[in-house]
């Protein structure tokens, strides 16, 4: 039998908990009977970073392994059509929920808990449990693998990770997105339950009131000519570096449905860390930034050319990067205080 209208809006609700690159919610959804389609809103994530629509399919990805987990534990099986009319098409999945005895989902109850924090971490080193736990926590995904740095690998891999920030200080389209998503206060983040409430941006007291500031391109500029785009990777490097451990999820191939898996991926070792009790925070905005350059190397100015490069032989030395895989996701791990803003849902809307 197949699963009541009320149910699937239940099981959505749990899909739409996964993370999203600036909380934009690429997805919209569709039900045709008890089909219920997944639908791309190329609305949504406009960004620089979102090169070929990458950034969305990861976050699409987290949803499906969201709805997976759940709609297991709730008592339904899910049988899902990836693509169905074809990788260029707006329909991520059909999927259609039938009743089956409910299973023992250890992640499940980690998917209202898992959130992005991003203030610093003690740098407590990874324990052998955790660290297994985080490993195997992909098994399932064919083509997905998880590699951890740890001691000298992890400064590497953070002042890779760190490159990003210099240019999202000086890309205008990088900035203007960035801060289109700031949410200012708590009832502007309750207005449009998207984006990013700025009390979640990890940002100490003196920051949270200077941050306003660097909304205006013009003041921005203004500073960066005194040298602070050329400062902010040393911020982003000291959180990575004070990390238990920096990760990397791979999967193999480049396509939209490579991307689609590595978002489960990311979303099951996300979860996982959330259960061990570790938190984290992705760091990955140079991925993106090295996609464009393999693929696109005329839409990433020459003087960052170079910098590009040299952050990519960072993350060679730092991981073992697979031949025929893609990285998709870098984040730091580690153990930091609960943040206690959340970040908000928008409601969700089950269109017939
Ligand atoms: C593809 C992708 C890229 C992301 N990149 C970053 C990033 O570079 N830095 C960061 O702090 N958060 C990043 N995030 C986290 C999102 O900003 C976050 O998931 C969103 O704001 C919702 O918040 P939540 O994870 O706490 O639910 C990314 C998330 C995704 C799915």
């Amino acid at each position: 039998m197949g699963a009541a209208i009320e149910e699937i809006r239940k099981i959505v609700t749990y899909g739409v908990m996964a993370p999203s690159g600036d909380n934009c919610q690429p997805w919209a959804f569709r039900l045709k009977g008890d089909l219920l389609e997944v639908i791309d809103d190329r609305t949504k994530d406009t960004s620089f970073y979102n090169f070929r629509n990458t950034a969305s399919y990861i976050a699409h990805g987290a949803l499906l392994e969201n709805l997976r987990i759940a709609s297991s534990a709730l008592g339904f099986s899910m049988e899902e059509a990836i693509f169905p009319e074809g990788e260029e098409g707006l329909i991520v999945a059909s999927i259609r929920f039938s009743k089956a005895p409910p299973k023992n989902e250890p992640l499940f109850p980690f998917i209202d808990k898992r959130c992005t924090n991003r203030f610093k971490y003690n740098g407590a080193p990874l324990t052998d449990e955790a660290r297994r736990g985080l490993l195997a926590s992909i098994n399932s995904i064919a083509g997905a693998e998880l590699a951890l740095a740890e001691g000298r690998a992890k400064k590497i891999a953070a002042k890779a990770a760190s490159q990003n920030d210099r240019i999202l200080f000086e890309h205008r389209g990088l900035h203007d997105f960035l801060f289109d998503h700031i949410r200012w206060s708590a009832e502007e983040a309750e207005a449009t339950r998207d984006g990013m409430d700025i009390r979640t941006l990890g940002l100490d007291p003196v920051q949270q009131r200077l941050f306003p500031l660097l909304k205006s391109w013009g003041i921005l500029k203004l500073l960066n000519s005194v040298g602070l785009s050329r400062m902010v990777p040393h911020q982003s490097y000291m959180l990575c570096s004070g990390s238990s451990a920096m990760g990397l999820v791979q999967v193999k191939g480049s396509d939209p449905r490579a991307f689609l898996d590595g978002g489960r991926a990311v979303q099951r070792v996300w979860l996982t860390a959330s259960m061990l009790g570790l938190s984290l925070q992705p760091m990955t905005g140079i991925l993106f930034l090295l996609n464009r350059l393999y693929n696109e190397s005329d839409s990433i100015g020459s003087s960052y050319r170079i910098m590009l490069k040299r952050a990519e032989a960072l993350l060679k030395e730092a991981f073992s990067l697979k031949p025929g895989y893609t990285p998709v996701m870098l984040f730091r791990l580690g153990i930091g205080r609960t943040p206690r803003v959340s970040s908000l849902r928008k409601a969700i809307e089950l269109k017939a």
